[in-house]
């Protein structure tokens, strides 16, 4: 039979993060553990997400009759298998997550050197509609000694040691950077490993395609309006560009660093801050999109300056294109 398909030196996510690790001084592999124990909750989460709509069809998956109450809902399995993923791995010491108001502070005998902040299932309004989520993260150094407070995670995006979300889409994939570029992973699921499939990939430096809510265009502040204007109707003749707007971030984002353009969900009158929550959602997408060539704005200030001042504050948020980026910017300042 025909064995050629198979890669004999295939590059997982774990050998590309221990070969990055190899080459930093003074690694301990702390930082390669984590990801590790990381990467197998998104499988579980991964495989979870797929089996969800067989779960509550009732007696396919077997002879039991699943009712819908019994399904542990998803956002909140994600949650604890992150959480307990991570404990287990012995390499943090306190965990923020969007399902958790307070500071998930790590049992003492397990704690080490980092601080994660997550959503352990991002646009989860989109399972019941079979449209993608995902899984982000980002990963910092804690700075004090001592018991871990709220103040080792309200670092600035710019400290990020590494970041990165997982897309569960028509197929599985990992985009993740550790401050030297960013690289995309797809699952095998055959081997139950992810395969580094795109390295060092780069946003064009201008798309065709924006992406937000314009149903709230009510509510926007005039400028963004006449920005969105000047998308749909271009003064100089060039052609309008394309909407797309699934409602799940890491969809969206993801749409945006593959084809390029523009994502934005700027603050509104009902929202003045906007939606996005910095630690988990806009920090970790500000710092893969910066890796990438593009730009991560508030509207006033880059996203990975912002200094937190809680856990689950929101910004407004507008990333993509370089280019796109700054035209916005031209509208808004
Ligand atoms: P969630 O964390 O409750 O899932 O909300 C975050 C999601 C993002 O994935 C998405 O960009 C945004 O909410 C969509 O919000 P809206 O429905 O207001 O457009
Ligand atoms: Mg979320």
């Amino acid at each position: 039979s025909d064995q050629s398909e198979f890669d004999t030196d295939v590059w997982t996510l774990t050998r590309f993060i221990m070969e990055t690790g190899r080459q930093a001084k003074g690694s301990t592999g702390e930082l390669t553990q984590l990801i590790n124990s990381l990467l197998t909750a998104i499988k579980a989460i991964s495989s979870a997400v797929r089996k969800a709509g067989l779960v509550h069809l009732q007696g396919l998956a077997g002879s039991v009759n699943v009712t819908g109450d019994d399904v542990k809902k998803l956002d909140v399995l994600s949650n604890t298998l992150v959480i307990n993923l991570l404990r287990a791995s012995y390499t943090t010491c306190c965990l923020v997550s969007e399902e958790n108001e307070t500071l998930i502070v790590t049992p003492k005998e397990k704690r080490g050197k980092y601080v994660v902040c997550f959503d352990p299932l991002d646009g989860s309004s989109n399972i019941d509609c079979l449209a993608s989520i995902g899984t982000i993260f980002a990963i910092y150094k804690r700075t004090s000694e001592g018991e871990p407070t709220v103040q080792d995670a309200l670092q600035p995006g710019s400290q990020i040691v590494c970041a990165g979300y997982a897309l569960y889409g028509s197929a599985t994939l990992v985009a993740l950077s550790t401050g030297a570029g960013l690289n995309f992973f797809m699952l095998d699921p055959a081997i139950g490993e992810f395969i580094l499939t795109e390295r060092n990939v780069k946003i064009k430096p201008k798309g065709k395609i924006y992406s937000l809510n314009e149903g709230y265009a009510k509510y926007f502040h005039p400028s963004i309006n006449e920005y969105l204007n000047h998308k749909k109707y271009p003064e100089d003749g060039s052609a309008p560009y394309g909407a797309r707007y699934v409602g799940s971030m890491v969809s969206d984002i993801h749409r945006t660093i593959a084809y390029g353009g523009i994502f934005m969900y700027p603050a509104n009158e009902k929202s003045p801050k906007g939606k996005l929550r910095l630690l988990y959602e806009c920090n970790p997408i500000a710092f893969l999109i910066e890796q990438a060539g593009g730009l991560a704005t508030t509207g006033t200030q880059r996203i990975l300056d912002v200094q937190p001042e809680s856990l689950h504050q929101r910004v407004p948020f507008v990333v993509g294109s370089p280019d796109d980026v700054a035209e916005y910017l031209s509208f808004v300042k």
